[in-house]
């Protein structure tokens, strides 16, 4: 049992650590890059320079965590035009978006 705990505790820590992108299938990544110039430059920009929504860029997000980047995409900013994203968005595809954003993702 304890030896269970032991590896889920490290495969939790593997997700968290942002190593989404060998959880989301190349053709998912494509449509993943499509809603955030789409989707989320709705409101951020199709280029992230902001709008509606702050900036995205790169330069931006580094004052975030990925965590923090991943929690807001999921959950959204509650009383913020920034919504929940976890209805159609998997954590492994919220992590992979927030590394993409991050610039981690060549
Ligand atoms: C309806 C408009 C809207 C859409 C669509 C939207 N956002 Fe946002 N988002 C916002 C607003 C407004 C904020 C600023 C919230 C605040 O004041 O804290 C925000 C904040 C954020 C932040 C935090 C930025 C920071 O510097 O703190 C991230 C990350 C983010 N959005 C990612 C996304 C992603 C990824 C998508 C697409 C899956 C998306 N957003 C779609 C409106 C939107």
């Amino acid at each position: 049992m304890r030896m269970f705990a032991a590896l889920t505790g490290a495969m939790v820590m593997v997700l968290a650590a942002g190593m989404a992108s060998a959880e989301v299938a190349p053709a998912r990544q494509a449509k993943l890059k499509d809603m955030v110039d789409q989707d989320c430059g709705s409101c951020h920009g199709m280029t992230r320079h902001g709008g509606l929504g702050s900036p995205l860029l790169q330069e931006d997000l580094a004052k975030l965590s990925a965590e923090a980047v991943i929690e807001t995409i999921l959950e959204g900013r509650p009383g913020t035009p920034m919504p929940p994203w976890k209805a159609i968005l998997s954590r492994e595809e919220a992590a992979w978006i927030a590394a993409y954003l991050m610039g981690e993702l060549k």
